[in-house]
């Protein structure tokens, strides 16, 4: 539906005109003259202004000019009353969409008015096409303005960290070639940027080192997802080598990037220390087992007869832990318990320690005293393995007839079930101050018999197979 204005003089054309337009479900106004026209073309708005081309005061084309300085869009036909050529060519040149000559037929004014309507439909429909394209363009402008505006905020403030950073932030391309470094670079390697930017990365690195590095480049352009971590020594400024640890990560897939991106810094002295408190610990550790040595020693000096006892106890144990496959660092801990564990026996009184022959009950009672009398000394020196509670537990055996607290199975340690072992073949094969000795096949043949009720069954097995294939002999 479209709103029509009839402008003519003459009253029943205008209602005329009016009547056929109406019949199509337009709606119409209507105006006598010109000036009543344009004074409704501005209170309201038209889609086609249907005209007689001669009106009172000013001429039909006089206001389609005025028409057309109000709305391009609005689309004018005129009805003229003299059909020739000139003044339809006058009309259509002044911008009149058609033109009709009277006497109107209802067919030929309703075909125009409906034809004038879709086109007046198809200006309207691409101006607000236009005007939308407009205000979105606008609008864009703005987006782009404020994304720019935000891109470059949030380049300045990781601009800002990188070059703030402590650390030193480094992209090198695919041929390994320095594109970035951080300013940083100066205080860790004593180098201006300017002065690495353009050159080879690995120039810097110590020639031991540098398969550290190619290694690590070879890894990020394997597997881009992971970041790669290095440690390799780099020449400062100076001439002095610093120790630089590097994580870096495969960015050549991003365009503004296209490189490895590599945070570092320098652990010389984090290294150094760690140097310094290995050597540290080292040397806790020699001193420890110089403790345990003297310690070893000063029992066997007061029992002649156990001189040695527990040094070759100490070697079977270790050869049992290592067919057992024990790790090293309990092996250790046995090793030190091995030649300490009867050091207990320095509370118990010489002569009954050398004594020939058999010891009373009372006797007898002081000797097994010595695990315990050994804890209690024990368990004050800080080891860091369970000394103390091997020898405690040395002389406890599986079933609970042990002693000092008849542990029975696994309640005791491991350690203490192999020092059990070794202890008892090493006293039978030696000589003993109230026997001679038995030899170390009695020793083998007590153990195989004691299996799993005495003595650790996997323990014995070892024992037995080391002796079986001759891979341990006692030392004298
Ligand atoms: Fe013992």
């Amino acid at each position: 539906m479209a709103r029509v204005l009839v402008v003519d003089d003459e009253q029943s054309i205008r209602i005329t005109v009016s009547e056929f337009i109406k019949e199509d479900g337009h709606e119409v106004n209507t105006a006598a003259d010109a000036t009543q026209a344009l004074r409704l073309i501005e209170e309201q708005d038209f889609d086609v202004i249907v005209t007689d081309i001669i009106l009172p005061k000013i001429r039909g084309v006089e206001l389609l000019k005025n028409i057309h300085e109000v709305s391009q869009e609005i689309q004018v036909v005129m009805i003229t009353g003299e059909p020739n050529v000139d003044t339809a060519a006058q009309a259509v040149r002044a911008g009149a969409f058609d033109y009709l000559a009277k006497p109107i037929s209802r067919k030929a004014i309703k075909e125009v008015v409906l034809k004038a309507a879709k086109t007046k439909a198809l200006l309207d429909d691409k101006k607000r096409l236009e005007q939308e394209n407009l205000m979105y363009q606008e609008h864009l402008e703005e987006l782009v303005k404020e994304r720019t505006a935000a891109l470059q905020e949030s380049e300045e403030y990781f601009r800002a960290l990188i070059e703030n950073s402590s650390d030193v932030i480094q992209i090198v391309d695919s041929e390994g070639i320095i594109r970035y470094v951080s300013p940083s670079v100066q205080q860790v390697m004593g180098y201006k940027p300017e002065e690495l930017i353009g050159r080879p990365s690995v120039e810097v690195v110590h020639p031991d080192d540098l398969s550290i590095v190619t290694k690590a480049f070879e890894d990020a352009f394997q597997k881009p997802e992971a970041p790669v971590i290095t440690e390799c020594r780099c020449k400062h400024k100076d001439g002095t080598w610093r120790v630089i640890r590097g994580i870096g990560v495969n960015r050549l897939d991003v365009p503004s990037i296209k490189g490895f991106i590599s945070n570092m810094h320098d652990i010389t002295k984090r290294e150094k220390a760690e140097e310094e408190l290995r050597q540290s610990f080292e040397r806790l550790q020699k001193t420890l087992e110089g403790t345990v040595h003297a310690l070893a020693s000063v029992v066997e000096l007061r029992d002649p007869y156990t001189a040695g006892h527990q040094r070759r106890v100490t070697a079977l144990a270790c050869a049992i832990a290592k067919e057992l496959g024990l790790p090293q660092e309990q092996t250790k801990g046995l090793r030190m318990a091995g030649l300490i564990h009867d050091i207990g026996k320095i509370s118990v009184p010489a002569e009954i320690l050398s004594k020939p022959g058999p010891l009373t009950d009372v006797e007898f009672g002081l000797i097994q005293a010595h695990p315990q009398s050994a804890y209690n000394v024990l368990k004050e020196i800080n080891f860091p393995w369970p000394v103390a509670k091997i020898v405690l537990e040395h002389h406890e055996w599986l079933d609970g007839s042990g002693y000092p607290q008849g542990l029975k199975g696994e309640e005791i340690l491991l350690e203490a079930r192999i020092i059990a072992v070794a202890d008892i073949v090493e006293a039978m094969s030696s000589h003993r101050p109230y026997r001679p000795a038995l030899g170390i096949d009695k020793a083998l043949e007590e153990i195989e018999k004691n299996k799993g009720t005495l003595y650790d069954l996997k323990v014995v097995d070892a024992c037995l197979k080391l002796f079986a294939e001759d891979r341990f002999t006692f030392e004298s």
